[in-house]
């Protein structure tokens, strides 16, 4: 199936559900959002740009996206938002905790790296996934069921190609998704995350000062396809759907390779994959 092909759903794999979106006004969550509700969920994004968010909301249509204020670092906004959803929507079936930031400009000297700028990555990816999960686990305990997703990066597993604040939050993400996957698969509830490489989004242009077409085509393993926000989407809409009931504790990695092999040491041909 092409993954344009989910923005015209045949088979609404998320009919009946109620999803909140962190980050869900640009990018990656704007884009999970479009699917989600083509889906058939209602979906409740929770941001900080307020007037993206809720051009966003009106765009995909007010009887299925709605928007609630929320920083993720502020566990009252956090509290807020999942209280706000389930008193309107009755309950809470997914919880993508998906707002991330890379923080300041590139440093790669760590001696110029502030340790300000360093906790606020740690606070927006780390102890806002934290809180997301703690307050979906507070809805979804009950009910014995519910999807978390979280946004993770190939920065989990790899390092190198981002600050180390913003690699070592992303192997926080990891850490914390397994860690809740534990805890919470006691209750029937799945915790993931999703592992994208570059993916050409305002965050990642931003950050490395990158067109579109630059970003689709810095180094990959995999020729012939482009990351895109709808590749995470997809992923994402995986993990919260039915189709995934016995995935728990899984990053899906979605890098078209980049992860598994190394560039400079290959016998397929380091020319031809550097191509
Ligand atoms: N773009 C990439 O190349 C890439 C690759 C791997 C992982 N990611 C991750 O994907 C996620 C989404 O990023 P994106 O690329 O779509 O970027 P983006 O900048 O387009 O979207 C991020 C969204 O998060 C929101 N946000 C930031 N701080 C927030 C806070 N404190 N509270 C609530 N919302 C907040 C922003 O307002 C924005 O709408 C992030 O977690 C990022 O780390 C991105």
């Amino acid at each position: 199936m092409a993954a344009s092909s989910l923005f015209s759903a045949a088979v609404r794999r998320l009919e009946g559900k109620v999803a909140i979106i962190t980050g869900g006004a640009s990018g990656i969550g704007e884009c999970t959002a479009r699917i989600f509700t083509r889906h058939g969920a209602k979906v409740v994004i929770a941001d900080i740009q307020d007037d993206l968010a809720k051009s966003v909301c009106n765009d995909i249509g007010p009887e299925s996206a709605s928007f609630v204020h929320c920083d993720v670092t502020k566990e009252g906004d956090v509290k807020n938002v999942v209280d706000t959803t389930v008193s309107k929507f009755g309950k809470l079936d997914i919880m993508f905790n998906n707002a991330g930031i890379l923080g300041g400009d590139a440093k790669p000297d760590i001696l110029d790296n502030d340790i300000s700028e360093f906790e606020q990555v740690f606070r927006v990816n780390v102890a806002g996934v934290f809180l997301g999960t703690k307050h979906a686990a507070r809805m979804m305990k009950p009910a014995r069921r519910g999807s978390i997703i979280n946004t993770a990066s190939i920065c989990s597993v790899t390092g190198g190609v981002a600050s180390h604040a913003y690699t070592s939050s992303k192997h926080g993400v990891l850490g914390l998704t397994r860690n809740a996957a534990v805890e919470l698969g006691q209750y029937g509830i799945r915790v993931n995350c999703v592992s994208p490489y570059l993916v050409p989004t305002p965050l990642a242009k931003n950050f490395f000062k990158m067109d579109d077409e630059e970003c689709l085509n810095v180094y990959k393993n995999l020729k012939g396809a482009n990351l895109e926000p709808v590749d995470v989407a997809a992923s994402a809409l995986f993990l919260a759907s039915d189709e995934s009931k016995y995935v728990s504790g899984h990053s899906l990695i979605i890098d078209g390779g980049f992860t598994i092999t190394n560039c400079g040491f290959s016998i397929f041909g380091q020319d031809e994959m550097n191509e």
